[in-house]
């Protein structure tokens, strides 16, 4: 798939891939392909669908500046296989319960180097695909977010670099050998010198006793009316528990929660929302509860369907 090329390759049905020419791909998706890229009317782009295939092809074929906020979760560099865990809530897709997960294993594939290389050539061809007021997310952990962070500074420039988010989940085992891993990193990288941030839309409800010293004449700071606080930097979200109603079984589902929260504060209201790591399809789920218009994407073609499924029911 070039930008040029005249005929767009999208597997659309789990397990099956079908070649379709620009006209059938202009019905589906509003987009012509022999268009010149970047111009389009963000009105014409490809939303409310699921693609299937790399993330770099796909980014490639998609209008430029179009995004107002990409979410990446890619694979964390774990060096493990994740595997659903049977119990795959898919309506009429239960067959495709085995195929759910994907492959973290880099040994093979140059290790960390390599897994560097694969990140930075996807968010690179990612980046054009945000509005110059557009805002890029990287969701990562302990195992690479360092590396991560000197990668994007790089591509974005450092001073884009504008909030280490922890996602702070709780849950899970406590480690008699370390301090408990409970939480995860977003980097938050603004395309341009600005980006819009709407921190009262996920604003905090102050705790009784801070109103109850606000009440007090002599040293409140805040007034009795303020109740709520702008967020700070810890998001504080407990991680799915294995009973909660919206778990997939897919590996590594994130909480709607958590992506209704990044939408609200960094999105306008008909804002466009892209995520090309998709998985069971959380970030899209997220967006369309918004009325954000939404693309999304992933490698594995039973994480498409899940994610179409989704979003049908949602
Ligand atoms: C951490 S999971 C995403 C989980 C997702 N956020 C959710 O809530 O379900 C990472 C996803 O990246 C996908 N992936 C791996 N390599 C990819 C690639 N080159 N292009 C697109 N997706 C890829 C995997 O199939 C997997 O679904």
């Amino acid at each position: 798939m070039g930008n040029s090329g005249k005929i767009w390759t999208v597997r659309l049905k789990w397990g099956m891939t079908e070649g379709m020419n620009s006209a059938e791909m202009q019905k589906l998706t509003g987009v012509k392909a022999d268009e010149p890229k970047g111009v389009l009317p963000v009105e014409q782009g490809p939303w409310g669908h699921v693609f299937l295939g790399d993330c770099r092809e796909i980014a490639g074929e998609l209008p430029l500046k179009s995004l107002d906020l990409v979410y990446l979760d890619p694979p964390f560099f774990t060096n493990r296989e994740h595997k659903g865990n049977g119990k795959v809530k898919m309506g009429k897709l239960r067959e495709a319960r085995n195929a759910l997960g994907f492959d973290d294993r880099w040994v093979v594939r140059e290790g960390k180097v390599g897994y560097l290389r694969w990140l930075e050539e996807r968010i690179r061809a990612i980046r054009s695909l945000l509005t110059p007021t557009g805002v890029f997310l990287l969701h990562l952990d302990w195992h690479v977010v360092h590396y991560a962070k000197v990668l994007c500074d790089g591509i974005f420039g450092e001073e884009r670099f504008q909030n280490e988010l922890i996602w702070y989940y709780q849950t899970g085992g406590a480690s008699k050998d370390r301090f408990s891993r409970k939480h995860d990193t977003i980097l938050l990288y603004s395309n341009g010198e600005t980006f819009p941030f709407n921190g009262k839309a996920i604003a905090i409800p102050r705790t009784a006793k801070a109103m109850e010293r606000a009440k007090c004449p002599t040293g409140a700071r805040i007034k009795a009316t303020n109740t709520h606080k702008n967020p700070d930097d810890v998001l504080v979200i407990p991680a799915l528990n294995p009973m909660a109603n919206e778990r997939t079984g897919y590996p590594t589902q994130k909480p709607v929660e958590l992506l209704e929260r990044l939408i609200k504060a960094l999105t306008p209201e008909q804002g466009t929302v892209g995520d090309f790591c998709c998985g069971s399809g959380t970030t899209l789920v997220a967006a369309q509860r918004l009325g954000r218009r939404w693309v999304g994407c992933d490698v594995n073609p039973a994480a498409v369907e899940l994610a179409r499924w989704r979003v049908k029911k949602s």
